[in-house]
């Protein structure tokens, strides 16, 4: 049992106003780390009790308020629990009190105000300072991570923020109950895999697991870009094998560089292995090596990530400057080249590296113009012990037999992906043409998607994007600023571009009334 809801009858955020500063004060912080409003938050906050994630805060709450007889037994929650939170921070202050873990036997011995209603192992409450405060300090912060999970996380993960990277179309769903009629924000391919893709996978005998070492699609590949099957590693998608790749360098403190509002994903892991993000802006919205590395240099990076071409700009550099910015990368660095949407791009736009080049690691995907995003299949080239050390870490098991087969069938099937990337290109003519009729400027793209600049500041890009979403279209806008100026439409069929050319005018309007 996780709560007793007859032990909550005396709500501290009620009544106190002590809690009710809690409350508000750590509302818009969690808010912020799990990634919901803050209003969410503190809404959480005051009707928790059936959630796990905020009765453990709730709790902390409770005992730091004059509630001393609500025990946190009374919510289901035990002495091993309490002692996981405790262990965090020994003295954890919380709103002008502090609660500290006691001896057996000492508990309220020296605390006035705690009856000694609390286990022993659950500490008191005793007085504190008389300044308020330290609310949103890290060791409360550490503390309720931990109270929310009720499990004994790393010190690591304890501490970190809970992020949601993307929130998915599917949950924005659910929040509107109802279907997008346009699914133009996760850059998919609308236009589906090759067919013959489609009927391997229908075709895998999916009752067996996938082949560990991939070896036919590592084949396939090696034919494909003209190198040996030791240059590459497949893996569930490049977000995948970022996670790896990451895990593989990054240590507590290690530094990392990438770019201010470039994709995310990188981030995200480097954080979750303890990594120290640096970051260089963009340069005339695109992202910018010769900074990257230069930074690299200034920070002892072990990785430095580039995407070329870029999401969420959709800019590109051609392969000529990327290698001649080689050249500057620092010894000892790595840089990461992920070029998800090198299919769609310029010839010319993959640089002329040597699969072998212990400077850099490439990733491709399968997600973008060979359209299986859903199968999760991404592949890394780079030196063979390299490529080996993934060994090391990668989940043996993670690519399914399926998609296997359909990435195989896709590669060979080269004839489909060019009709595709003439979709491609046509469909962001159209999403440029359609900006244009309403006073947005297209910036040019060599991925599936366009940015489309909203002539003003992060706001008013987040509104019309927001008039979108509320009418049934799902886009997505850049994180940062000043790229947070645009919107970015992924590439549709005729008929999501049709439903787009009819929406937007409305969309628009609705961001100028405010
Ligand atoms: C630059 C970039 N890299 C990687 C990915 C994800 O690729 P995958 O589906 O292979 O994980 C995306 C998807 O949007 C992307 O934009």
């Amino acid at each position: 049992m996780i709560c007793a809801p007859h032990a909550r009858a005396a709500n501290p955020f009620r009544s106190d106003t002590n809690s009710l500063g809690l409350s508000r004060d750590l509302g818009p912080d969690l808010g912020r780390d799990r990634g919901v409003s803050a209003s969410a938050a503190h809404n959480a906050l005051h009707h928790s009790g059936r959630v796990l994630l905020w009765q453990g805060l709730e709790t902390v709450a409770q005992l730091a308020c004059d509630a001393p007889h609500i025990r946190p037994t009374d919510y289901g929650l035990g002495d091993a629990w309490c002692d996981t939170a405790l262990r965090q921070d020994p003295r954890m202050h919380i709103d002008g009190r502090y609660v500290s873990r006691q001896p057996a036997g000492r508990v309220g011995a020296d605390a006035p105000d705690d009856p000694g209603r609390f286990h022993g192992k659950c500490g008191a409450l005793r007085p504190d300072p008389p300044k308020r405060a330290l609310l949103t300090c890290d060791a409360l912060r550490r503390t309720v991570a931990n109270l929310m999970t009720k499990f004994a996380l790393t010190p690591l993960a304890a501490t970190l923020p809970s992020t949601v990277p993307f929130v998915g179309p599917e949950t924005q769903e659910r929040a509107m109950d109802r279907a997008f009629d346009a699914r133009l924000g996760a850059n998919e391919s609308v236009f589906g895999p090759s067919p013959k893709a489609l009927a391997a996978m229908k075709a895998a005998e999916i009752w067996m697991y996938g082949d560990p070492e991939n070896y036919d699609l590592r084949l396939a590949l090696a034919g494909h870009h003209g190198i040996s099957a030791d240059h590459i590693i497949v893996g569930e998608g490049i977000d995948g094998l970022l996670g790896y790749l990451v895990r593989l360098f990054v240590g507590q403190g290690d530094a990392v560089v990438t770019s201010d509002g470039a994709y995310p994903t990188f981030n995200y892991h480097a954080v979750g292995f303890g990594g120290t993000l640096h970051k260089v802006p963009y340069k005339d919205d695109h992202e910018d090596p010769v900074a990257l590395f230069f930074k690299a240099k200034e920070v002892g990076a072990k990785l430095v990530y580039l995407a070329n071409p870029d999401n969420p700009m959709g800019s590109w550099h051609d392969g000529a400057t990327i290698k001649a910015a080689l050249d500057d990368l620092p010894d000892g660095t790595l840089l990461i080249l992920d070029e998800a949407y090198i299919d769609c791009a310029p010839v010319g736009t993959a640089p002329n590296i040597a699969a072998d080049d212990p400077r850099v690691i490439r990733l491709r995907t399968f997600s973008k113009a060979y359209g299986l995003a859903g199968a999760r299949v991404g592949y890394a080239i780079g030196a063979p012990d390299l490529i080996a050390a993934f060994n090391k870490v990668r989940n043996h098991f993670g690519m399914n037999r399926a998609a296997q087969s359909g990435a195989l069938a896709a590669l060979a099937d080269q004839t489909y992906l060019q009709t595709v990337v003439s979709k491609i290109e046509t469909a962001r003519q159209t999403i440029s043409e359609i900006g244009r009729e309403n006073g947005l400027i297209p910036l040019p793209s060599a991925t599936n998607f366009v940015a489309l600049d909203c002539g003003r500041d992060g706001a008013h890009a987040k509104a019309v994007l927001g008039g979108l979403v509320a009418r049934g279209i799902f886009v997505r806008m850049p994180f940062s600023a000043p790229q947070n100026r645009c919107i970015r439409v992924s590439c549709g069929t005729d008929l999501n571009l049709s439903t787009l050319r009819r929406i937007l005018p409305d969309a628009i309007a609705a961001a100028e009334k405010g």
